[in-house]
């Protein structure tokens, strides 16, 4: 935990539309290919879960996740970068897993781009394991695609 914010209660919130100005600003600095404002609240508007992570009032990461029959489609998790590696992404993927247990879910699973390595250290540590790939999925520079490596993680 941060010397910043070890004194500090951290917190989870439901993502609110008049959130989503410090949500897009974190999203910005943490992807080369941003979620659009939009982006979010089309997932608000569709009743996604979507779960904002604070301390000390200040917004330290989110994820956004989509329930189907018996899964959970992990669509953004992001911590901000000057927090990252505290802990706090393995603490979202808890409070994921509690909340897809809840709504009877069996199954996780996510995409993370090829190129992410970290991300994809993240969640083998956590458990998840790769089942898959999709071509082309990600946007990427000089208007090429990206592969996909698709993980699952069973609940
Ligand atoms: C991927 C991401 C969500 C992970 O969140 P994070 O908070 O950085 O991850 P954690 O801190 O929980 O885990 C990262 C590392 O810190 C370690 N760690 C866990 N708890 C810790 C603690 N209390 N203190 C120090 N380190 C800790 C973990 O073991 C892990 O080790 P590793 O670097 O060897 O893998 C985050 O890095 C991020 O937002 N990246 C940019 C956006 C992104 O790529 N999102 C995913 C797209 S699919």
């Amino acid at each position: 935990m941060s010397a910043v914010f070890k004194s500090m209660e951290a917190g989870f919130e439901p993502m609110a539309e008049n959130r989503l100005s410090e949500v897009v600003a974190v999203e910005q600095v943490a992807y080369a290919h941003p979620w659009t404002r939009g982006n979010f609240a089309d997932s608000l508007r569709s009743g996604y879960q979507a779960q904002l992570l604070c301390a000390g009032g200040t917004l330290i990461g989110y994820f956004v996740a989509m329930k189907g029959v018996d899964e959970v489609h992990l669509l953004n998790i992001t911590v901000a970068p000057a927090q990252q590696g505290q802990g706090w992404g393995r603490l979202m993927l808890d409070a994921l897993a509690l909340w897809s247990r809840g709504e009877g879910a069996q199954w996780l699973w996510l995409e993370v781009r090829v190129s992410n390595q970290r991300a994809q250290r993240v969640y083998e540590q956590y458990g998840y394991r790769r089942v898959g790939e999709r071509k082309n999925y990600y946007p990427a520079a000089g208007g090429k695609r990206e592969d996909a490596i698709v993980m699952s993680y069973r609940l």
